[in-house]
Formats: structure tokens, C-alpha cells, sequence
């Protein structure tokens, strides 16, 4: 068993399943359109079918916060609509949808390399009726040309974030070339390393600032964290965040309270230990930053989408070269915020704040920001020993 793996029985924070805002997102259980398709599968119980077996692995692929915004309708066993949604109702790192429209991505990558090891190709295409907030993908199974094996599948569930210290050595030349590869033609992966590594690593300290002290920020966290475990189904377990026992404790008590949060930040410093924790120890202890630039400016959904299946085979390949990453979206979301004059805070000072630090991300990686579409912290290291686990098949089918 590896360290990232939970115990038989692992304590799980509750599956939610209202219809609602909120981390939980819709349930399942609404009936939707049916239809006969050929069959690759003679029927078999539950389960054992080949597209369920695709969809069990697919739900491994990353998201925010673990917001996992996608049920599965099963149409056929040749044919699955995903359904999306996004969480701009109540996450103010998804005011536009575009970290979730990453997610969907990454599920359509996973899918894509599950059904690769069962010997099909899978073909995904958006429906342009829907809101771009619900977004709706028809996947359809064919058969393959048989392929020796499909090396991202064995890394699909291996795959997870590690928040915590990392090796620095620096990475060699094949390693960055087969992350290059990963990423495809559309995109180039920017180095940030040697001295660069600190620069990123006090940018990352002073974004936290504006995370820690936003009470639209803590909203998100109090309800995404599971306090108190190591794994969750639904939620992103305090022990994986990334800071000491201590601090976990403290935070967990402070976190109950907006009140609380607002009278350790201005009396007691109380955002200087998780910054430190959070943003400026693991900023500094890995191989390097990174960003995946596109070649184009992404405006659309389609765009955000496709960057998120080349952020997934980068991803990926990371884990099957023993490489762990950290996302680190805060300053590419907020930027973002910047430049489209997106209110996103009812706090005074809080824009201001965004916009010092937007100009500060520019000064450091030029016009890159605004073709940015994911950046992180990679480098060798040990697993992760608190993490994200997912909702069970059931729960994420809908019939
Ligand atoms: C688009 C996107 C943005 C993310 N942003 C962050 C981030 O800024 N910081 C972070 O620590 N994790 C981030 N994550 C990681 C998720 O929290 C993580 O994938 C999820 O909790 C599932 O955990 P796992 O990847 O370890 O399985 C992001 C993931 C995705 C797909």
C-alpha cells in the first residue's frame, strides 16, 4: 500500500447530495433521455461493464477543491453524456467558471486514456445549447486499433497533490522534455526555477495574504476543508493542506469563525504561519514553478476545456515520473479578475491589493499571465499521506 493510499475503511467526510449551492453541488437521481445503442458488453451485473469500469477511473481526475462538477449518464455502452457544472455560486476561484471548465477537462483526458486501456478511443463534444455554467459533453466509445499498453493509465489514481515539501533538485533536460511532449503543440511549459523559485515563493506568500483575509476566500475554505482527516470523498482533508499538527488545530477552531479569523489576523498576525506553511516553505522547497502557457490566448469555454486535458497529460506524466505537483492557481484566477474587472470582493482594500500583485505576476512572467492557463510547483519527493479521495460511481450516475 503507498503511503497516499487510505485504509480499508478510510473516514470520509460525509457524501453531501442536496440539489444546491455549495461544495456538495447537484445530486444525483434526475432522470434524464435514454436511448438503445450497440453494445461493446453482453449485459452483466453492475459494474462489470466496460464503461463503467472507464467512468470508475475517470472520477480520479483533479478538480477544484475536489468540487468533482460532473455526473455521468450512462446512455449506452457505447455512449455517456457528462454532465458539468461549475461553481461560481459560491467559489470566488471560479467567479467564471474557468477553473471548473479545467476540471472538465481533465475528466475528458481521463476518460479518454481509461477507454485507451480498454482497447476504445473516446470522442468527447460539447453541446452549444447548454449554459457554459452547465455545461454538457457526449462521449462516444469506438473501437480502437489495439496499442501496446496506454503508460498515463496505471498513474490515474496514483496521480494527487502534494502540498508539502519537495526535493529541489533541479529536473533534467528528458524529464522537462516529456512534460513538454505531455502538454502538446497548443502549449509550451515555462520554467521557473534557481532564482526565480524564490521570487514565485514570495509571490505565492503575498497572494495567500489576499486568500487568508478575503471572507469571501474563507467562506470557500471553511466549507471545502475537512477538518480533522486525513481523506475525503467530497472535501480536500486538512492533513493534506499542508501545515503542521498544530497549526491544523488552530486553524480549525480560528476557522469556525469569521470573527475569529478577523481578530487573529489583525491582533496576532494570524496569517503569517499558514502563509509561511501554505506558500513560502513549499514555494521555495521543490524543483521549480511552472506555467502552461498557451500559444493563444484562451477565451472560450472549448479553450479552457482543452487546456485542462493538456494540464491532466502533464499531470499524469509527472506521476509516471515519480514527480508530484501542486497546482497553484490563486494568482493566475486573480489576475485574471484584474484584467476583466471582476468584482469579487465585498472588502475594501482587497482589489487594490489583487491589482499591486497582478502587476507584480506581469513584471514577472510578461505577457505569459494572460496566456496562462494553469501554473504549479513540481519535484521529486515522498507521497502524499493525506488525500482527496472521490464520491463512489454510484453517486456520481445519474439515470
Ligand atoms: C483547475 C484546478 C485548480 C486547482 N487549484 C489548486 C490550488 O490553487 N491549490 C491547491 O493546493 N490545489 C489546487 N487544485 C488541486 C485540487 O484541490 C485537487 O486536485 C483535489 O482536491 C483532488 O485531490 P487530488 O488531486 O490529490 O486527487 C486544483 C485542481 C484543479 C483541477
Amino acid at each position: 500500500m503507498s503511503a497516499a493510499e487510505p485504509p480499508q475503511g478510510a473516514n470520509c467526510a460525509p457524501a453531501g447530495g442536496s440539489e444546491a449551492r455549495g461544495p456538495d453541488g447537484p445530486s444525483r437521481g434526475r432522470t434524464c433521455e435514454s436511448e438503445a445503442r450497440a453494445s461493446f458488453d453482453t449485459p452483466r451485473a453492475w459494474g462489470d461493464r466496460t464503461v463503467e469500469r472507464i467512468l470508475d477511473r475517470a472520477r480520479w481526475a483533479p478538480s477544484g477543491d475536489n468540487s468533482q462538477p460532473w455526473r455521468f449518464e450512462v446512455v449506452a455502452d457505447d455512449h455517456v453524456i457528462v454532465h458539468g457544472h461549475d461553481t461560481r455560486e459560491w467559489c470566488v476561484y471560479d467567479i467564471d467558471g474557468r477553473p471548473s471548465q479545467l476540471a472538465h477537462g481533465a475528466l475528458l483526458e481521463t476518460i479518454a486514456i481509461a477507454a485507451r486501456e480498454q482497447g476504445l478511443t473516446a470522442t468527447a463534444t460539447r453541446r452549444s445549447d447548454r449554459p457554459d455554467a452547465r455545461p454538457q459533453f457526449d462521449v462516444r466509445f469506438a473501437p480502437g486499433n489495439a496499442i501496446a499498453g496506454e503508460p498515463l493509465a496505471e498513474a490515474i489514481e496514483r496521480r494527487a497533490v502534494q502540498r508539502r515539501a519537495l526535493r529541489m533538485r533541479a529536473l533534467q533536460p528528458p524529464e522537462k522534455a516529456a512534460l513538454q511532449a505531455a502538454v502538446g503543440d497548443g502549449y509550451e511549459v515555462r520554467w521557473l526555477e534557481g532564482a526565480s523559485r524564490a521570487t514565485m515563493a514570495l509571490l505565492l506568500f503575498h497572494y495567500a495574504k489576499l486568500r487568508l483575509v478575503a471572507p469571501e476566500a474563507y467562506a470557500v475554505h471553511r466549507d471545502v476543508i475537512a477538518w480533522n482527516s486525513r481523506f475525503s470523498e467530497t472535501k480536500v482533508p486538512d492533513a493534506a493542506i499542508g501545515l503542521d499538527p498544530l497549526t491544523t488545530r488552530l486553524m480549525a477552531w480560528i476557522m469556525q469563525r469569521w470573527s475569529r479569523v478577523e481578530f487573529f489576523n489583525r491582533y496576532l498576525a494570524g496569517t503569517v504561519a499558514p502563509r509561511v506553511q501554505l506558500d513560502l516553505v513549499p514555494g521555495l522547497a521543490c524543483a521549480a514553478h511552472f506555467l502552461i502557457v498557451a500559444k493563444r490566448e484562451p477565451t472560450t469555454i472549448d479553450d479552457y476545456v482543452a487546456a485542462g486535458r493538456a494540464m491532466q497529460r502533464m499531470w499524469l506524466t509527472a506521476t509516471t515520473l515519480d514527480l508530484w505537483v501542486q497546482p497553484e492557481m490563486t494568482p493566475l484566477i486573480f489576475a485574471a479578475y484584474v484584467r476583466r474587472d471582476r468584482v469579487f470582493s465585498r472588502k475594501p482594500g482587497i482589489e487594490s491589493r489583487a491589482r499591486k500583485l497582478a502587476t507584480r505576476l506581469q513584471q514577472i512572467v510578461g505577457d505569459d499571465a494572460r496566456r496562462a492557463v494553469f501554473m504549479g510547483r513540481i519535484g521529486a519527493g515522498s507521497a502524499p499521506r493525506a488525500r482527496s479521495l472521490r464520491r463512489p460511481l454510484a453517486e456520481l450516475l445519474v439515470r
